[in-house]
């Protein structure tokens, strides 16, 4: 009886979304007569070769009655270069160089809908030109930890502002004709044991924060695979996970498409095919000859594989393949994407602090001083999966030096500080770089310290790159902390002595510990890892050509025991052993016999990750908690003003809409992303201090004053009641917060719902 509620709710909901008309999911269904018909004529053998991997990024279909195989490709920020059949390593292309897209992170920043479905447009585009009939991503993972390996490819911390971009990131690669393949399914939050550590947490803060991006792409923007993720959830693995799967996914949200389990993140033939998995990426070892084993005897049905070839063929059928003699004929990054890539990284670079407005650089300046390998290195590679053979990148330095020749303007750079390269995968070098730290924390080296303040005293102004690098920030592993590596605070302290014209740009995916460095700079600024403009980008908020308008989509915790995790005890995790999924891929082990390998895991510690922060993750627990961040969440200055003014609010049946007046009080365009938060007035639940609910980036002349309106979907407010099982909306009276961050509330109105 519950159960045909809930799902009887999520269809009134689709409904909703759609108009009434026929579902993005149901729409994946036309086919399902003629797809009946092919499963007919296929044999056993046919149909389980489709539910395994047939090289490292593709599974098969069926030549002998003109199924085409499906081809995959790493997403989410570019398209990855072509691979060998049976690795990652590079297949040696020469057309495969695609767009760098800025990353997760810096896309959030934009809080640009618009934009994220821009981006995908452009991601579809290129998958187009390469063969790839999906993308392995967006990724849309909540940020839970600010050491997260994978926090630069996640979008926020927020699932209002992940669910909206997650969306139309969606939206836009499958009007492309490509499908999206949204990963990582679900409550990925962290790389410590990420093979096989155990999720646990309510259900409310799993359906309220860590689904919802998820949700909202999958039922409203159609898409048409998903990507279970490493993790367990609640006990099983994600990628044989009921509830996960087959109760909400397929239940609840109607999805109707294929899953694909992480590269390796499959783990059992029968957990599989019951719970909800369509396709084993990588291996067979599940999903080939046991299923055909299994069926021989008696414990699966040939009914329960023709299902899933059938959720796997409604894509096929959806997605048209591209003939082998049109892909890869022109290069894969075109101009149009180009152009995207650039805009987008325009409108993700947040202006952190300016004091005495030392941004945009004084017209008249004649030098200027470049310090640290962060203007220098190239960021469309490394960090493991999510990585992109570039045509072009334009770095920091590059860009400023293009942009500062327009004016005359002499740039001198000098490394600063040394670059740690992170972990070895081959022998090191006979030659020590000179420039490489052999510790993450190895102190400033005093050479470097010595030529960087030289270049400093002689300049009008100094940017100083600080930040991490894709070797700290990776999939595969968590920072230990946020610290800035390798000395930069000392250099930094250092360059401010010699010359107080000091601008600091922080080059990183996530937050870092800015304790040290914000007393000694004038000016911050978070500019991302901003794709293969992003050095042209920044310049032109550097020089003012363009007003600054990212806005952050995660908090800068002051220190990172601050952040909630860390303040519960939750991680890291103190009791966790080894990971189980880097163990399976360790020489001895995988001589092992099937019998001893599970020996051998059922011997491990098991790691888990306890969720008892609840939903007051990021800034939900830094208000509620009044612990003061660094920079809040949502926080991003301007080179000018904004006045907010009368705000009216109404509620009704379907939404509490409200409108008000913004007005640029400057001397150039800008653009300002408006917030809109809600507190509960006198609630029985308990909720966070403010929840986002809405928000907007709004562009106006200078001096051009607009009516902006917002709008909050009744579904929004509801919580889910975890008595009932179900989502629930609390009437009574509701705080509405307008503001331009987390932290900078300018109006407020009380409506009752
Ligand atoms: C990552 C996925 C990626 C896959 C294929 C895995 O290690 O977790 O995000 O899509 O590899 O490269």
């Amino acid at each position: 009886m519950k159960k045909s509620l809930l799902i009887l709710t999520s269809a009134a909901v689709l409904a909703v979304a759609c108009g009434g008309a026929q579902s993005p999911q149901d729409k994946l269904t036309v086919n399902d007569k003629k797809i009946n018909e092919i499963i007919a004529q296929m044999t056993l053998e046919e149909k389980v070769n489709m539910l395994h991997s047939k090289t490292n990024m593709s599974s098969a279909g069926v030549e002998r009655l003109g199924i085409a195989d499906m081809n995959y490709a790493d997403g989410p920020f570019g398209i990855r270069e072509e691979g060998v059949p049976n690795g990652f390593q590079s297949a040696g292309w020469t057309l495969d160089s695609a767009t760098y897209f800025p990353t997760g992170s810096a896309l959030a920043a934009t809080w640009s809908e618009e934009l994220a479905y821009k981006y995908g447009t452009g991601m579809g585009k290129e998958a187009r030109l390469r063969g790839k009939d999906v993308i392995l991503g967006p990724a849309v993972n909540i940020q839970r930890l600010p050491v997260g390996g994978r926090t630069y490819e996640y979008l926020s911390e927020d699932p209002i502002l992940s669910a909206a971009l997650a969306l139309e990131y969606t939206k836009g690669v499958q009007d492309e004709g490509t499908a999206v393949c949204i990963k990582h399914f679900a409550v990925n939050n962290q790389e410590t044991n990420r093979g096989s550590v155990n999720a646990i947490l309510s259900e409310r803060t799993l359906r309220e924060i860590y689904l919802k991006p998820f949700e909202r792409a999958i039922i409203e923007g159609g898409a048409m695979s998903v990507m279970p993720a490493y993790n367990k959830v609640n006990g099983d693995y994600c990628s044989e996970n009921e509830h996960l799967l087959n109760e909400i996914l397929r239940g609840e949200w109607g999805f109707k498409g294929f899953t694909v389990s992480d590269w390796g993140g499959t783990h059992s033939t029968m957990g599989a095919m019951l719970h909800g998995l369509n396709v084993q990426m990588t291996g067979s070892n599940y999903l080939g000859q046991p299923v055909i084993d299994s069926i021989k005897a008696g414990k699966l049905t040939e009914e329960m594989v023709d299902e899933k070839v059938r959720q796997i063929l409604r894509v096929r059928f959806a997605i048209e393949p591209v003939p082998a003699d049109v892909a890869n004929t022109v290069m894969t990054s075109q101009p149009e994407s180009q152009q995207i890539a650039k805009e987008v990284a325009e409108k993700s670079i947040v202006l952190l602090k300016n004091e005495d407005s030392v941004l945009p650089l004084k017209k008249g300046i004649k030098s200027i001083a470049v310090v640290g390998q962060n203007a220098v290195l190239k960021t469309q590679s490394g960090g493991m999966g999510a990585g992109v053979k570039a045509l072009y990148e334009i770095t920091p330095l590059q860009g400023i030096e293009a942009r500062a020749a327009k004016e005359g303007i002499e740039v001198n750079y000098a490394p600063g500080y040394k670059n740690f390269p992170g972990r070895r995968w081959g022998p090191a070098p006979a030659i020590p770089n000179p420039l490489e730290a052999a510790a993450i924390n190895e102190p400033a080296d005093p050479f470097l310290v010595a030529e960087a303040c030289e270049a400093a005293a002689n300049a009008d102004v100094v940017i100083f790159f600080g930040g991490t690098n894709k070797s700290i920030e990776t999939e595969g592993s968590d920072r230990q902390n946020i610290d800035l590596p390798c000395g930069q605070n000392e250099l930094v302290k250092a360059l401010k002595a010699v010359n107080p014209n000091l601008v600091t740009v922080l080059i990183s995916g996530g937050p870092t510990d800015l304790r040290e460095l914000e007393p000694v700079s004038p000016a911050i600024v978070q500019g991302w890892w901003n794709g293969t403009e992003g050095g042209t980008a920044l310049a032109e908020v550097l020089f003012g050509d363009i007003a600054p308008s990212g806005k952050l989509p995660f908090t800068f915790p002051a220190k990172l025991e601050d952040s909630p995790a860390y303040a519960m005890g939750n991680f890291p995790d103190k009791n966790a052993g080894g990971d189980l999924f880097s163990l399976m891929y360790r020489p001895d082990v995988m001589k092992m016999s099937r019998e001893e390998r599970q020996k051998l895991i059922d011997s491990m510690p098991k790691p888990e990750a306890r969720y008892t922060e609840e939903f007051y993750v990021g800034y939900r627990w830094f208000d509620t908690k009044n612990v003061k961040p660094m920079y809040a969440f949502g926080h991003g200055l301007s080179y000018v003003d904004f006045e907010y003014d009368d705000l009216k609010a109404v509620a009704g049946k379907d939404a509490v809409k409200v409108s008000f007046k913004l007005e640029n009080e400057g001397q150039m365009a800008a653009d300002e992303v408006v917030q809109l938060y809600v507190t509960r007035v006198d609630s029985k639940v308990e909720w966070p201090t403010k929840e986002l609910k809405a928000f907007q980036r709004v562009s106006l002349q200078p001096g051009e004053t607009k009516v902006v309106t917002l709008e909050i979907p009744m579904k929004d407010l509801r919580y889910w009641n975890e008595a009932t099982n179900a989502w629930d909306l609390e009437h009574g009276k509701l705080q509405l917060l307008l503001g331009s961050a987390s932290d900078d509330i300018r109006e407020t109105a009380e409506v009752t719902i």
